[in-house]
């Protein structure tokens, strides 16, 4: 396993997304399963976990708290508050709130849920927009000064929102979608973390499933799968989307691996600050996916990959109305990219 740096932590080039083991694209997995795959992750070297306050309503740090808790010493655990469930009278529903207290209820909620004194990494999970960004940030940097958390993180935001943030507290690491189908951060932001030092974690880098073997049943998608509020995924976006495949599919066969290795491969080829954590439900995808460090790329490889796969090439917005409001990224001003 390769190694890249978040500020003080050297961690696997490929980290472990475990929003997939309680969240986001259908039921969640069993209590077992879920341990297997992360046993099965620690097992094959990788070193840095991200979860957040509102996978599961908090299930996914109960999760990792559980089955990581033996092995804490040796990981760099990262997790996000800001976005959380809150009870109402009709049920528990996601809320953005970045005002320093609800980020101090956040942050004592994590820790206990993960089960450990210190949260590696803490991420911003989305901007509060309500809230200028120094307040959210210096309530997190109070929460370094405490000890509760060693290094800040922000999620979905602008270059220029980075730079506040950054001025405010050092920020080791931003992160936000990025992959062949999601380019967006490549009109600022990733220049911005260049400039400042600040690792570019890439989310949902096999296109949260398109870039990977199976062909998605949409009409078989769970009734809560997240893929079903995105455009990609809408029934006449997704058969365009199809259309990109078959070239994909026979490069990767060309240079001998799978599809998600050549995603993940890409990304890891963008520069040394960019860390990819897939997420997966399975052992087997998991080490497919752990596959894509020892793929090398050169440059006539990385040029036919860039054309057959961009922000021109893609049909459909990445997020539908409700969640492209909640987020803060520079946009391409085409196509509603
Ligand atoms: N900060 C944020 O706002 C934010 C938003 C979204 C995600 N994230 C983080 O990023 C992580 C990853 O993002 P993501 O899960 O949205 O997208 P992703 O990693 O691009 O895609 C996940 C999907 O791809 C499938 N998959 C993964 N590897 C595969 C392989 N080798 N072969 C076949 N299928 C494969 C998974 O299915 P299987 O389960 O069947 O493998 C799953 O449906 C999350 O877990 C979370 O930690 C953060």
């Amino acid at each position: 396993m390769q190694h890249r740096q978040i500020g003080p932590f050297k961690v696997s080039a490929i980290g472990l997304g475990c929003m997939n083991l309680s969240h986001a694209y259908g039921a969640p997995v069993s209590a077992e399963q879920g341990e297997r795959v992360l046993l099965a992750a620690l097992d094959a070297g990788v070193t840095l976990f991200d979860t957040a306050a509102l996978y599961g309503f908090g299930n996914n740090e109960e999760l990792l708290g559980r089955v990581l808790k033996p092995y804490r010493q040796t990981i760099t655990l990262a997790s996000k508050g800001g976005m959380a469930g809150v009870q109402f009278a009709d049920g528990l529903k996601r809320v953005i709130d970045g005002r320093p207290e609800a980020l101090r209820r956040n942050c004592e909620d994590s820790l206990r849920r993960l089960q450990t004194d210190v949260i590696d990494l803490y991420y911003l999970h989305r901007w509060d927009k309500s809230v200028p960004i120094e307040d959210s940030v210096g309530a997190m940097a109070d929460l370094v000064q405490a000890g509760k958390v060693r290094t800040l993180g922000l999620s979905e935001v602008s270059a220029n929102t980075l730079r506040r943030a950054h001025a405010v507290h050092p920020i080791a690491a931003l992160q936000t979608e990025y992959s062949l189908w999601t380019r967006n951060p490549e009109i600022a932001v990733l220049a911005a973390c260049r400039q400042l030092g600040t690792a570019f974690v890439a989310f949902s880098p096999v296109a949260r499933g398109f870039l990977c073997d199976a062909r998605l049943d949409l009409a078989g998608l769970d009734a809560k799968d997240i893929r079903r509020s995105m455009p990609r995924f809408e029934s006449a976006n997704y058969q365009a989307n199809l259309g990109l495949l078959p070239a994909y599919l026979g490069l990767a066969q060309e240079l001998g691996c799978s599809p998600a290795q050549l995603a993940l491969a890409w990304l890891l080829h963008q520069g040394p600050e960019i860390i990819p954590i897939p997420g997966t439900t399975r052992q087997d995808h998991l080490i497919d996916d752990l596959g894509a460090s020892r793929v090398k790329l050169g440059p006539a490889e990385l040029e036919r990959l860039n054309g057959l796969i961009n922000q021109q090439t893609v049909h459909g917005a990445r997020y539908g109305a409700q969640a492209a409001g909640e987020v803060d990224t520079e946009t391409f001003q085409i196509a509603g990219l």
